[in-house]
């Protein structure tokens, strides 16, 4: 067990991006709450995902996280949560076709609800009032009620988490996805597609496979495992007393975990080595998360996986790499080095989507160029260093929504207010997620047949 850790002696630690809550009474009260509740997922579920991570990081399999840039209270239904799970489990489908990899799937979803920000305040109108830092601390409506930091919120989020989490559980294991059905559900997304020609040709060798399965014998009824699959959920645990009253000892092992979720990651503006953040997670048996952003630097990395991962256990940490599409190339090579030189086990993992964003006509975007070519740029690296290119990490929505720009069916700068309704950052629409699984699921295969066709002439 880590030396000197308690599930609360991150609270003697310097901490950034802390909310300020008036009532600190209230605060200690809802957290002793909490504190009572049942765990949202038990830590042999952790276990198994920590497992199918370390399959990741040794190469022979491929992880898929994506979900919300932020989840809402107001958007709290079944039609969010199927269209997300529907769009997501496409996109698996797909990628695992074109890695010929088991895809571990990890959804931002059920319990996604707190937000960094770059700035405590936000000025409208000559009106300065606290930034909105997610429904789990304030409201985003600009008046001082809302904004005014609320400790009964993270009832309501453990709340919309465990309701999440519970359909989210029905639908992976009761049928809802089988892969015949997502297959039916990818064949009529090809069929609207404006680039079908491109796709088909991929689809029609699913189509293929799902068939000669079907003639020998092999079909979801017989075989649970093509009607059921491992979804498993995480979030950015930036909230630490709500992460605190839902760490829990695990009574088959003796080990603390988090409870909030299956996998929690850390921020790229909470990183700090002697901080708050890492204390938490540090004595916490979960897989986890850091993101990697372009102020990371090799020395820094290899002391956090020192403090994070002292084991060096394969599927415990995955490095998010969010650099932006142009400075991928500069910031990733050094640190896939470092990492190698000193023989650490990671996963590491594509974040295309915060080192992209920019502005355009007031609205915060991120162009799916820009998306998929900091996608590209990792796969090359990664091939060239000799590395696995172990995953990717998206903001996506399964609703249509007018977010980012570009994409076969392009949203141009000025749809992007038809539909923008995030409630923090930009997230891709159902039909972009698919279109970016499709085109990396190409590249993979691409990679694979040159691969053969080395081994074939040596
Ligand atoms: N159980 C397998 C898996 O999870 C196959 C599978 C069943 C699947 N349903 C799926 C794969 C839906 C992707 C999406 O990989
Ligand atoms: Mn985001």
């Amino acid at each position: 067990m880590a030396q000197n850790w308690t599930p609360g002696s991150w609270r003697q630690k310097p901490i950034q991006q802390v909310p300020e809550y008036p009532d600190a009474a209230a605060l200690a009260a809802t957290e002793a709450t909490l504190a009572t509740y049942p765990p949202l997922v038990f830590a042999g579920e952790a276990r198994r995902l920590k497992k199918q991570l370390a399959n990741v990081a040794e190469g022979n399999a491929f992880l898929l996280q994506g979900g919300d840039c932020a989840e809402s209270f107001a958007e709290h239904g079944a039609d969010n949560i199927r269209d997300f799970f529907r769009a997501f489990l496409q996109m698996a489908v797909v990628l695992t076709y074109g890695a010929q990899l088991p895809v571990v799937k990890v959804g931002r979803i059920a319990g996604q609800f707190a937000k960094p920000r770059s700035s405590n305040v936000e000025v409208l109108d000559g009106v300065t009032l606290p930034s909105y830092r997610g429904d789990i601390i304030n409201g985003i409506e600009f008046n001082e009620g809302s904004r005014i930091p609320s400790p009964e919120r993270q009832l309501d989020a453990y709340r919309q988490s465990a309701a999440t989490l519970n359909l989210l559980r029905a639908f992976a294991m009761g049928g809802y996805a089988n892969l015949e059905n997502v297959h039916q559900w990818m064949l009529g997304f090809i069929k609207d597609s404006p680039q079908a020609d491109r796709y088909r040709k991929l689809a029609d060798r699913i189509s293929e496979t799902m068939d000669f399965m079907k003639a020998i014998g092999i079909s979801a009824d017989n075989n649970p495992s093509l009607r059921e699959t491992d979804f498993f959920t995480s979030h950015e645990a930036l909230l630490l007393g709500y992460e605190e009253a839902l760490t829990r000892i695990d009574s088959t092992s003796g080990d603390w975990y988090a409870t909030s979720g299956h996998m929690i990651w850390i921020g790229d503006r909470t990183r700090q080595l002697d901080h708050a953040h890492v204390e938490y997670f540090r004595g916490i048996k979960n897989p986890i998360g850091l993101k990697c952003g372009p102020s990371l630097t090799p020395d820094n990395l290899i002391e956090l996986i020192d403090v994070l991962n002292p084991a060096n256990e394969a599927g415990r940490l995955t490095l998010i790499c969010r650099f932006g599409h142009d400075k991928v190339a500069d910031s990733l090579p050094k640190l896939i080095r470092a990492v190698e030189k000193e023989g650490r086990k990671v996963v590491w993992s594509c974040d295309p989507m915060h080192g992209n964003t920019i502005t355009l006509n007031h609205y915060k975007t991120r162009p799916f160029e820009r998306i998929l070519s900091e996608v590209e740029s990792f796969f090359q690296i990664h091939r060239a260093e000799g590395t696995h290119p172990g995953g990717i990490h998206i903001e996506m929505t399964g609703k249509d929504v007018t977010e980012c720009t570009g994409g076969a069916r392009a949203v141009t700068a000025d749809s992007l207010s038809d539909r923008y309704h995030t409630h923090c950052d930009p997230r891709l629409n159902a039909d972009q997620a698919l279109e970016l699984a499709f085109l990396l699921s190409e590249r993979m295969k691409s990679g694979r047949d040159e691969k053969r066709l080395a081994i074939a002439n040596a």
